[in-house]
C-alpha cells in the first residue's frame, strides 16, 4: 500500500520529470560549459581567417602548387642551362691584355733581397727576389691556399705563409709543406733598358 502510494506521487508529481525524461546533466565543471563556446568561437574565427588569406579549395590548391612548381622547374633549369653556356663562352675569351708594369731597376735587389709590387693591377701583389745562384725569381704572393700573402725566408731560401705554415720553394715556386696543393702563380719579367717589368701572370 504504501509502496503504491510513492509510485502515484512519483507520477503526478509536476516538479520533477521522470530519469528518462530529465536531460542529461553535464558532468563537466561550469567553468569549463563557459569556456568551450568561447574557444568554439575562437576556431570558427581562426578558421574564418584561414579561409579568408588561403581561398582556394584543397584540391585547387593541389593544382595550382604543382603548376607552379613546374613552372619553377623550367625556368630553373634554363636559367641554369644559358648561365653555364655563358660562363664556356666567357672562359674561352682570350685574356685581356695585361700592361707590363716596372717593378725594380736591374741593379736595385742584391743577392737575397726581395720586395712586393702591384700586379696586374692595384688589387693584386707579386713578390720579386734575387735568389743567389738563379737570379731574380718573382711569384703572385698570394697563398694558393686561402689566399694570405707570404714572404720570403732568406736562410731557408723559401716562401713561407704565416697563415698555416705553408711553405713554397723559392726557386720554383712549388709547395714544399703545409695546406697548399698548387704552387704559386709565377710571374714572367722581362728587361728592357735598366728596369725590370712583370709582363705576364701564369697560373699552375
Ligand atoms: S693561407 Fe697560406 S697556408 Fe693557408
Amino acid at each position: 500500500m504504501t509502496e503504491n502510494r510513492r509510485e502515484n506521487a512519483a507520477e503526478h508529481s509536476p516538479t520533477r520529470a521522470s530519469g528518462a525524461d530529465r536531460p542529461a546533466r553535464s558532468t563537466r565543471s561550469p567553468t569549463l560549459r563557459t569556456r568551450e563556446p568561447r574557444r568554439a568561437a575562437g576556431m570558427r574565427s581562426l578558421r574564418q581567417d584561414w579561409r579568408e588569406e588561403f581561398p582556394y579549395h584543397w584540391r585547387a590548391d593541389d593544382l595550382v602548387t604543382r603548376r607552379d612548381t613546374l613552372r619553377f622547374l623550367v625556368a630553373g633549369t634554363g636559367a641554369l642551362a644559358l648561365a653555364t653556356g655563358a660562363l664556356a663562352i666567357v672562359g674561352h675569351l682570350p685574356a685581356a691584355r695585361v700592361k707590363p708594369v716596372a717593378v725594380v731597376r736591374a741593379d736595385e735587389l742584391g743577392p737575397n733581397q726581395w720586395r712586393t709590387f702591384d700586379f696586374p693591377d692595384q688589387f693584386t701583389q707579386g713578390i720579386i727576389i734575387n735568389l743567389p745562384g738563379v737570379g731574380l725569381v718573382a711569384y703572385s704572393d698570394v697563398c694558393t691556399h686561402l689566399s694570405c700573402a707570404v714572404l720570403y725566408q732568406p736562410g731557408a731560401n723559401r716562401l713561407y705563409c704565416p697563415c698555416h705554415n705553408g711553405l713554397f720553394e723559392a726557386a720554383t715556386g712549388n709547395v714544399l709543406a703545409g695546406p697548399p696543393t698548387r704552387p704559386l702563380p709565377l710571374i714572367q719579367l722581362a728587361r728592357q733598358g735598366d728596369l725590370i717589368y712583370a709582363v705576364k701572370m701564369v697560373e699552375r
